[in-house]
């Protein structure tokens, strides 16, 4: 029979076109870190679903999702076109042809939207919720580089919010019931920002030039709907800056926030933006979102016509990375007591290192194969073969001479790999085997040249 993959309980039969999914990434995929009350991940996660159910408990929460989705809810349902590079082997982990590890917690909103109403996909109608939107915690992967921001594996949370156009006939002079309703959302949400983040500064200068509304949407539903998204995130981000800013001391009234809105493009939403914080002297990129496309509501099995909504797609790590003060997003993964012991539930504080213990460099330079009909090394497999053989042990790769020589044609690579524990120290013969196992897999993978 064919090869099987057991991932999370199920199983999968492997594809030799696809599969490239490593046991490094398989064996991350059961910490669910977000559901941890104590770690850093967990704390910020529960921290935004509170205070974004503070309004008015409209959201449900979806906190168990296994990561393997199929490419139809990562990709296809939400628009992507065929050719689009998120597609790739490259970029993202496939475990056979159909299925993959989500990408992004979007490849949820489809059934989310679903369970609102009580429809779904795989199982008969239920009771519609009495919800109108949801947040989904989850970890994604993303085939990348190595540095101290970049992990396969980190964490989102989604958030979507609808409303449903009322058939109801209203009285003379009155506006429809979902325009009613927005209106009365949105009054709560800026008089809630207006009370807690009086500090916030926004400065949004996007306009629907080259990012349009949807045909399906009015102007007012386009304009009511965009400012609870916006405001709805405003609330979450004064209020995660906020408390870091109270937790190192200083006076929220003492200190602007600002923010300013870009535009943006998602194949799922219309229009789009993002947002970003002025944190210690950088613009920093927090989110993405944008007003739902309908074709997503119809993929979900809603009526032609029939809701609004918007939808938002915010990455905790970088975050979390920022509040706790923590060097390394490696340190997540640990499973060192002295990364654990320093956090608790509720609770924003500052890691303190344990011990900085000493790295150890090596460069692995090599020519590429001539033949123009040989593979071509994409940058994400040479990082995922040093993943492989150093997990956790390294801390970065980066690229430090490219050449090619001016007789024969052909073209050099050298990379330095920095190689450093987080929990103790390396010994070099630990480090020579590893460097080792890492190229002769470039020779047998790639057969480059090792120079
Ligand atoms: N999924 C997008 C990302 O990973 C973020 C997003 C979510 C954008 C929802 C729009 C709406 O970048």
């Amino acid at each position: 029979g064919k090869a099987q993959l057991k991932i999370n309980g199920a199983d999968y039969e492997t594809n030799p076109e696809f599969t490239n999914v490593s046991g490094n990434i398989l064996k991350l995929s059961d910490r669910s870190l977000h559901l941890k009350p104590s770690h850093p991940i967990g704390i910020l996660r529960k921290q935004i679903e509170d205070k974004l159910n503070s309004t008015s408990n409209a959201y449900c929460l979806y906190n168990n999702f296994r990561p393997v989705v199929t490419v139809e809810e990562n990709f296809d349902s939400l628009g992507f076109p065929p050719d689009h590079p998120g597609r790739s082997k490259s970029d993202t982990y496939y475990v056979n042809n159909k299925h993959l590890f989500r990408t992004h917690t979007s490849a949820h909103e489809m059934e989310c939207f679903g369970n609102i109403l009580g429809f779904s996909a795989n199982s008969a109608p239920k009771d519609p919720t009495d919800k109108h939107g949801f947040l989904i915690s989850a970890d994604v992967y993303r085939r990348d580089e190595i540095d101290r921001t970049h992990y396969p594996v980190f964490h989102q949370m989604e958030g979507a919010h609808i409303w449903k156009r009322s058939q109801e006939p209203v009285a003379e002079g009155r506006e429809p019931l979902h325009i009613q309703k927005l209106r009365a959302d949105l009054l709560k949400l800026k008089n809630q920002l207006q009370d807690e983040s009086n500090n916030l500064v926004v400065h949004d200068d996007t306009s629907l030039d080259g990012n349009p509304k949807q045909d399906f949407m009015s102007d007012i539903e386009v304009d009511l709907c965009s400012q609870h998204l916006k405001r709805s995130i405003e609330l979450l981000v004064a209020q995660v800056f906020n408390k870091k800013l109270e937790s190192m001391g200083t006076k929220q009234s003492e200190n602007q926030l600002k923010v300013r809105w870009i535009k943006a493009y998602f194949p799922w939403t219309a229009p789009s933006w993002e947002i970003e914080v002025f944190w210690q002297g950088e613009w920093l990129e927090l989110c993405g979102c944008g007003l739902v496309r309908e074709q997503v509501l119809l993929n979900a099995g809603y009526e032609p016509n029939n809701t609004v909504g918007w939808a938002f797609g915010l990455g905790l790590d970088r975050i979390a990375m920022l509040l706790f003060e923590i060097p390394d997003i490696r340190l997540f993964w640990t499973l060192d007591e002295r990364f654990h012991s320093q956090f608790s539930e509720g609770t924003i504080s500052k890691f303190k290192p344990y011990s900085k213990y000493p790295g150890t460099v090596r460069d692995v330079a090599f020519w590429l194969p001539q033949k123009q009909d040989c593979a071509i090394i994409h940058e994400n497999d040479l990082m995922e073969i040093v993943r492989e053989m150093a997990g956790d042990l390294v801390e970065s790769v980066k690229l430090i001479d490219n050449f090619v020589h001016p007789k024969t044609g052909k073209q050099s690579l050298c990379y330095r790999i920095n190689y450093q524990s987080m929990d103790r120290n390396l010994t070099n013969e630990e480090i020579n085997q590893i460097q080792e196992s890492v190229r002769q897999e470039l020779v047998h993978q790639y057969n480059v040249t090792l120079r």
